[in-house]
């Protein structure tokens, strides 16, 4: 520890000097010899140090460059090998031909297969030379990819060195994808900050390695998981079997169930086995494959330019459903965004009856020529909202109608604008009561305000009676003029009124979230509290001071200082600040809260695996309720914090007898 001796400048210098290696240790390594507690420690000292003192800062400081330089591009690499492409089918039949197919071609050998996950994520080949990852590509056109080796070194679960040595070079194939629980997190963060959803986790993991700079990526909980070899000479591995064994050996995940069969019915018994078990998995799988499991039973069946003989991939059918087409609404969201939704005659998909579905945008309405009255086949993949996928234009009957954007707002009848990306219809007006009536919802929401009574319904009702037209108005509501609107008596006049008041003590991030500034979830406007304490800190800071914040990147510092710097917005707070709502001066301080009152107050805890927010985030919140967050299991540790994933660290716990809990386990005790 630096003595408090130092002047600040020597200071920050060790701390810059201690932090860079143990990122060398961690990322080249792959040995860290700190808890990432520990490290998120130096890293905090260091950034309040360099805010405290900004002349210390230094351009190459790690609070600067996290994980790496964004780059211009990414260059091209040529695979050693081709990556290719399995054969699919949806039919049980025809991997009973291509079982069939393998035994006439090796006639009175037994052929073993395994089967194993069809993993739905990103393709990548991983190139570790010597133990050492060297180099990591996607897929490309197969034979050229993108190298996207910086943005890999973020992913935990992948290996920057392998466990055991190994001479030679070693390409090992495999996916990246995004685990369930993050992305549901992610798309709850993403909708929360009125940005647009990713479709589903493969998506998202795509679209999170195609970022160019990888303290973006560094943020998205990826996972990898290896399925395949490519290059490997002198591995001494004959078999899938083998495979499987040697890839825990060297600290590569893999699937963690496969089958193994010798005949055809054994295959589709373990197809269907896989197909009851998959959705338990922390990715989402589309189909099953089957693989030939000697290598050099494999040389003898050869492949084809696309695919290999001796593999297969059958794949489960998706969740579909055909109804019809009602309406196409649009739907205004709290940034103006207008969004096309499909009305459908409900239908049963899933286990659930679904009624409405996305149809993104005029754009994809226009391109799949989805028209009203159309019978259209809707999919439900995961657990994300449905949506309309294509027309089944042989049923048309020519009464269809065609869909077309109006060119006004259908709530105040102002012009619509294109979205600076051009996809996207946006009602320009700051009081649009539709945009208001989106706003207030989510300001009374219960991840923001938390004011009961004061849902959709009642916002409408408002909004239409024009009691409200800017939210400050809310608080100068009475009792006679909700009593007075429809479906409304003097007792839950009289609790509005009265949750309305008690909302001016919600603490400070409530507030910062309810005020929905573009790009500030909830976690984010924890940490904006947490950092200024104070609305007017938040208000005067400049965007360096912003973006100091942990998880604050460019575009979100950006967003929350342009917002502040608004003059409509300085006059609503003003308002807000007449009508004496908490800005921070009234919160407790964070010990204070913890002592004594929360379950989590005095327990020590580890936390493992891959979760849906950054650990640093999970951990600031176990110590504000008042835990504390070590690095190592003991007899000691209260709980294991378990993540996707979870390696050794689980298996200790279980053995000493810790209490394991889970991301929504820990939220209740939380809240
Ligand atoms: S083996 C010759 N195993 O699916 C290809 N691939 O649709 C050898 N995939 O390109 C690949 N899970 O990216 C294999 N357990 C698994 C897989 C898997 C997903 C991907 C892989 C492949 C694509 C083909």
């Amino acid at each position: 520890m630096p003595a408090a001796s130092k002047s600040p400048k020597s200071h920050a210098a060790l701390l810059r000097r201690e932090l860079a290696e143990h990122n060398r240790r961690y990322y080249e390594e792959a040995a860290p010899s700190i808890s990432d507690q520990e490290y998120d420690r130096l890293y905090r000292e260091l950034v309040d140090l360099e805010e405290k003192h900004p002349e210390v800062r230094t351009a190459d400081s790690p609070t600067q460059q996290v994980g790496g330089r964004p780059l211009e591009s990414f260059a091209s690499v040529r695979h050693r090998l081709p990556m290719q492409s399995l054969d699919n089918t949806y039919s049980e039949d025809e991997v009973v031909e291509f079982y069939a197919r393998l035994q006439k071609l090796l006639p009175g050998r037994e052929i073993p297969v395994v089967i194993e996950p069809k993993v739905d994520g990103v393709a990548v080949a991983l190139t570790y030379e010597n133990g050492q990852l060297t180099l990591g590509a996607t897929r490309g056109d197969g034979t050229m990819g993108d190298d996207i080796t910086q943005n890999l070194r973020t992913i935990r679960s992948l290996p920057k060195k392998l466990r055991q040595s190994f001479e030679g070079v070693l390409e090992v194939r495999g996916e990246v994808f995004f685990p369930r629980a993050g992305f549901d997190a992610l798309n709850r963060q993403r909708a929360a900050a009125a940005l647009p959803m990713f479709a589903n986790p493969r998506n998202a993991a795509a679209g999170s390695l195609k970022q160019l700079d990888p303290a973006l990526v560094a943020k998205r909980p990826l996972a990898f998981i290896a399925h395949s070899f490519g290059l490997a000479e002198g591995v001494g591995v004959d078999s899938q079997l083998a495979m499987f064994k040697l890839l825990g050996r060297l600290g590569l995940p893999h699937s963690e169930k496969h089958w193994t069969a010798n005949s055809a019915e054994e295959i589709l018994a373990a197809i269907r086995e896989l197909d009851r078990i998959r959705r338990s998995f922390p990715y989402d799988t589309d189909g099953a494959v089957v693989k030939v499991d000697q290598f050099s039973q494999r040389t003898r069946f050869g492949a084809t330019s696309k695919a290999p003989r001796w593999a297969m991939a059958f794949k489960y059918e998706a969740e579909r459903a055909e109804t019809r087409l009602l309406d196409i609404q649009l739907q205004i969201g709290r940034t103006g965004v207008l969004t096309p939704v499909a009305v459908l005659e409900p239908v049963l998909l899933s286990g659930t009856t679904v009624a409405r579905a996305t149809l993104h945008n005029s754009d994809e309405i226009a391109r799949k020529d989805i028209r009203v009255g159309d019978t259209v086949t809707i999919e439900k993949a995961g657990e994300i909202i449905p949506a309309v996928i294509s027309v089944r234009t042989d049923l048309r009957t020519g009464r269809e109608k065609t869909f077309s954007m109006p060119n006004k707002c259908p709530v105040c009848g102002t012009s619509l604008l294109r979205d600076e990306g051009g996809v996207f219809w946006r009602c320009p007006n700051v009081d649009c009561p539709g945009v208001l009536k989106r706003r207030l919802e989510h300001y009374a929401s219960r991840g923001a305000m938390d004011i009961e009574g004061l849902g959709e319904a009642v916002v409408e009702q408002l909004v239409d009676a024009k009691l409200v037209r800017t939210l400050p108005d809310l608080y100068d509501l009475t009792m006679d003029q909700v009593a007075a609107l429809d479906r409304q008596g003097e007792k839950s006049a009289g609790n509005l009124v009265a949750a309305l008041i008690a909302s001016k003590e919600r603490p400070l991030w409530r507030l910062i979230f309810g005020l929905g500034i573009l790009h500030i979830g909830s976690t984010a406007a924890r940490a904006l509290a947490t950092r200024f304490r104070t609305l007017d800190a938040l208000a005067e800071a400049s965007v360096d001071r912003i973006s100091l914040v942990p998880d604050m990147g460019e575009v979100a510092s950006g967003s929350v200082h342009g917002y502040f710097q608004r003059p409509e917005i300085r006059k609503l707070l003003g308002e807000l600040r007449l009508r004496g709502l908490n800005f921070g001066e009234r919160d407790p301080e964070p010990v204070a809260r913890a002592a004594g009152t929360s379950a989590i107050a005095g327990t020590k805890w580890v936390i493992t695996g891959t979760l849906s927010r950054p650990r640093e985030e999970i951990a600031e919140q176990i110590r504000e309720a008042g835990g504390k967050v070590i690095g190592a299991i003991s007899k000691k540790t209260d709980y294991l914090l378990a993540g996707a994933e979870a390696g050794s660290k689980l298996d200790k716990a279980r053995e000493l007898g810790v209490k394991i809990i889970d991301e929504v386990k820990l939220a209740e005790l939380l809240s």
